[in-house]
């Protein structure tokens, strides 16, 4: 079937500021919705959002933390509801909502409102939310069996005959806003305005702006209201929030991303470490401990939407930071039973057992492999369009193919990385403008994940060491220790063997279709490194030490040729998709990953300085058979354009050359790479230059977006009001926005592409900025943004 073309209703529900202690129910029906929509049903696009490519730097995205200035008494601006709806179009009133196929309850999800069913598809498909996860985040303002009773009486009770009228009156007569069970949390006396490791970090500018960053916990701290643990606000009542044992603080990402998110949180931990709030990591930790004990697993956030899939599992990992901080090892009593369970459920749930076509050898491989047969709720209408409409790009799916494309949608979500082409759709490059049409060909679970094992690697080494410890209500166990020492060397095994490819110096994805390590670099390879897992050629002793010094360099060289290309940090994948986990987006998570290969290498394997490159540094990358490192030539490489001159781009062979007479000068020195120290080991010029482009994307587009620095440098001065308002964004209240991703091309920009518009505010991204602060505070120099450029006219800063 085709659904017509999506249009919504004007206003639906009305703005709501407080969040807390409000009569949620009055105030809806005060100001119920006056329908205004009346456009012909057929006119141009459906909903914006799914075909949205937006590249651009402020889009109106901004206003979601562009909000009052950054100072205590204002109003927090990441709590400040938006419109409860912003309908993308709209459409008659009387006309009939879109139905279809109804897909299979599930197992996994089983609310009668926020998971599959009848109740969810009419609102839904109906689209009159311009984004999905708006509607699953509203709790009832009824009791759930009169609100299903309500639904069932739309359209003379029969659920295909419903106008959009009514199904806007029923969501209006029903549900509260979203979001309305968290509060913002008071973080206290720990908070403090200038924690030590600004200190440490040299230049006035990024200290200033890090010191704003800090700040930002204030915003993004959530804790539920003590009277509801659930949020909900009447006997009966119900919302999609999944509750803590007791009400805690937490620290959600931002934007629509309103509760606690998993792998974000690792990130996340890393920066609160380095603001010195020890109780909010702590109580985060206990807030997973408690998911684990209701479900076994730790869900992508605690939403029952998402019960029936987790996400990259960095909660082992997240404890050890806790404990390597503050060397308090009590906390394994409570989490040690609960680290067993996590860890049995991606042994049970995600293990398959593989026999590597290089040595015939099986290893138990964990991949990602969600148990569903349904559109994702917070996505439904995009899953829904993908599947159902999948004749549109020539794919007749028969009911177990659907279910199978239901599953990659919900198994590419569990990666974390939703979506990459590269990784997970077996035709990356069909529609460069639309996500849809390479979404309909994912692959996810037969994409076997280097990141994944490499993690869980990780995680079973930590575990062992966990078992060893004694005293503070633990007691050694040593049989345990030992298991899961071997645990961890069969993985490490496997991952050398299924995930390294030794021709072109790298780790990659192993596609099973395909019978062979997928051909696309991404920074999914730095994990292996990041645990230190490292082959035979780095570590064999028999190898002189130049030789494995020069092969690591091989490794790395990639990523020497990405700094020297691009002008920001390391894209998701060098292939251009649309989607946004590839090129040109920038992700934190992978810059942290790859520094942190970087600093993990021994010491003896990574000193000495970079290998002289007289053409260039691609020149350095490994290439046998005709296949490189990158699997592409510079040629078809995206190229890395010079702003405001359209074809211009820089002359990327020349890219890192050094003076044949002078092999340590470079011929055109790179921006925003800090300042080299002589003696600087090859590994400690990547860290540098790496981490100055991190900071380079973070603040010259915090600062794009009114961002304001307290320094007299004539190139901070705060970007003028009539440039803000050109580019959309409110110029009173801009603060600055930290973005979810970056532009590897592009530093004053926000990332692009993807299911929705791109997020601020941003949890790991401003805990990767401070975790820089705090581990290469001196290192760290103030960039040189580009110019911000007026959008919608020709004048600039
Ligand atoms: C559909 O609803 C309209 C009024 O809303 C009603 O007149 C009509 O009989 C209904 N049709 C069916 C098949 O239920
Ligand atoms: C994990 O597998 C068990 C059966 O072994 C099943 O009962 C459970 O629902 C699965 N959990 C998830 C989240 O898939
Ligand atoms: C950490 O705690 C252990 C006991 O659990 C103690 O022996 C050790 O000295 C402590 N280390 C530091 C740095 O405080
Ligand atoms: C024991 O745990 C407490 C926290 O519960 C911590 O403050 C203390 O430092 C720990 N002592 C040792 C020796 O690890
Ligand atoms: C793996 O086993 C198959 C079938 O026995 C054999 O043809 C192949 O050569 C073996 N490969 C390796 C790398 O040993
Ligand atoms: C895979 O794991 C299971 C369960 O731990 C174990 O019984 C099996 O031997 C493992 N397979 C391999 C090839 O290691
Ligand atoms: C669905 O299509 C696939 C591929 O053509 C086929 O193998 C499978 O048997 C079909 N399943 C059903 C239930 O028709
Ligand atoms: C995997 O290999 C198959 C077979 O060559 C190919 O069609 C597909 O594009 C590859 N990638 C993925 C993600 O499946
Ligand atoms: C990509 O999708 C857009 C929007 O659906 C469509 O207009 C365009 O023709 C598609 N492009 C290709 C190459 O199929
Ligand atoms: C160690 O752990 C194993 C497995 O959980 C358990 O059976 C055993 O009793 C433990 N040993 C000690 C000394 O606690
Ligand atoms: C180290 O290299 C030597 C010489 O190539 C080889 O014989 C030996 O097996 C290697 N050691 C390991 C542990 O692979
Ligand atoms: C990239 O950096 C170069 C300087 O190295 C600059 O000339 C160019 O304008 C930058 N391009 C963009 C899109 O910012």
């Amino acid at each position: 079937m085709r659904l017509p073309a999506l249009k919504t209703l004007a206003l639906l529900l009305p703005a709501v500021a407080a969040v807390a202690a409000q009569d949620a129910s009055s105030s809806m029906s005060a100001s119920s919705a006056s329908m205004t929509g009346s456009s012909t049903a057929s006119s141009a696009s459906g909903s914006s959002s799914l075909t949205s490519t937006a590249t651009a730097s402020a889009s109106s995205s901004g206003t979601a933390t562009s909000g009052g200035a950054a100072s205590s008494s204002s109003v927090n601006p990441l709590t400040e509801k938006p419109p409860a709806a912003v309908p993308s179009a709209t459409t008659t009133p009387s006309a009939m909502i879109p139905s279809g196929p109804l897909p299979p309850s599930q197992e996994l999800c089983t609310s009668p409102i926020y998971c599959p069913g009848p109740l969810l598809q009419a609102v839904q498909l109906a689209g009159i939310f311009e984004d999905s996860k708006t509607f699953v985040d509203k709790a009832t303002s009824k009791p759930e069996s009169e609100v299903l009773d309500n639904f069932n009486k739309l359209g003379g009770g029969n659920t295909s005959n419903i106008t959009y009228e009514e199904i806007v009156q029923f969501v209006d007569d029903n549900f509260v806003a979203e979001g309305v069970e968290l509060v913002p949390a008071d973080l206290g006396e720990e908070f403090v305005q200038d924690p030590e490791f600004l200190q440490g970090v040299e230049d006035e500018v990024v200290r200033d702006w890090l010191k704003q960053v800090h700040s930002y916990w204030e915003l993004l701290a959530r804790t539920t209201n003590s009277s509801s643990p659930s949020g909900v606000q009447c006997d009966g009542c119900v919302s999609s929030f999944i509750p803590f044992n007791e009400s805690r603080v937490f620290v959600v990402p931002g934007g629509r991303f309103r509760e606690l998110y998993y792998w974000d949180t690792f990130f996340v931990i890393e920066g609160l470490i380095t603001s010195q709030l020890q109780s909010v990591v702590k109580a985060i930790l206990e807030n997973f401990g408690d998911l684990i004990d209701r479900l076994g697993f730790i869900p992508n956030g605690n939403r029952v939407y998402y019960e029936n899939r987790s996400q990259p599992p960095f909660f082992t990992l997240m404890i050890d930071k806790y404990i390597e901080a503050y060397n308090d090892t009590s906390v394994l009593q409570r989490f040690l039973p609960l680290l067993e369970k996590e860890m049995e459920f991606w042994r049970n749930n995600r293990t398959i057992e593989f026999t590597s076509p290089f040595t015939n050898n099986t290893h138990n491989i964990t991949h990602y492999k969600v148990d569903t047969s349904a559109p994702r709720p917070e996505s439904y209408l995009e899953d829904y369009k993908t599947v159902e409409d999948a004749s549109e790009s020539g794919l007749e799916l028969n009911d177990t193919q659907k279910a199978q494309l239901y599953s990659d949608l919900a198994s590419g979500a569990e990666s974390g990385s939703d979506y990459s082409g590269a990784r997970w759709s077996k035709r990356p490059t069909i529609n460069l403008t639309d996500t849809i049409p390479a979404q309909r060909f994912l692959n996810t679970a037969q994409q076997l994940p280097v990141d994944l094992n490499a993690i869980l690697f990780a995680c079973e080494q930590k575990l062992s060491a966990f078992y060893k410890v004694s005293g503070n209500g633990t007691q050694s166990n040593m049989t345990r220790a030992n298991y899961w020492a071997q645990q961890a060397q069969a993985r490490k095994q496997a991952v050398l063997d299924v995930f390294w490819d030794p021709s072109r110096k790298f780790f990659y994805d192993f596609n099973v279709t395909l019978g062979d390590r997928a051909p696309y670099y991404t920074p999914a390879g730095f994990f292996p490194l990041w645990a230190q897992i490292l082959p035979q050629e780095f570590v064999n002793e028999t190898i002189s030490l130049d030789q494995r010094r020069q092969n690591l360099q091989g490794v790395f060289s990639g990523l020497r040729y990405i700094i020297d290309r691009f002008n920001g940090t390391i894209p998701a994948s060098l292939v251009t998709t649309g989607q946004q986990w590839d090129f040109a987006n920038a992700w934190p998570p992978h810059t942290y990953i790859a520094l942190e290969a970087l600093r993990n290498l021994p010491d003896s394997l990574s000193a000495g300085p970079q290998l002289p490159a007289e053409n260039g540094t691609f020149a350095l990358i490994p290439m046998t058979n005709g296949t490189n490192q990158l699997g592409q030539t510079q040629d078809s490489l995206p190229i890395q354009p010079i702003e405001y001159q359209p074809g211009s781009m820089i002359n990327e062979t020349q890219a890192g050359a050094t003076d044949p007479n002078n092999p340590e000068q470079e011929l055109n020195p790179i921006m925003n790479v800090g300042n080299s120290t002589t003696g600087e080991s090859w590994r400690d010029e990547l860290v540098r230059e790496l981490a100055n482009r991190y900071v380079a994307s973070a603040l010259c587009s915090w600062r794009a977006t009114g961002g304001k620095l307290n320094t007299t440098d004539p190139n901070f001065q705060a970007v003028p009001d009539d440039v803000l308002t050109a580019n959309g964004l409110n110029a009173s209240t801009a603060i600055g926005n930290m973005f979810e991703k970056f532009n590897a091309s592009d530093i004053n920009a926000a990332g692009g592409g993807g299911e929705y518009e791109v997020q601020v505010g941003f949890g790991w991204t401003n805990g990767v900025a401070i975790w820089l602060g705090g581990q290469l505070g001196a290192n760290l120099t103030r960039p040189e943004c580009p110019p911000v450029v007026a959008q919608n006219t020709t004048s600039s800063e």
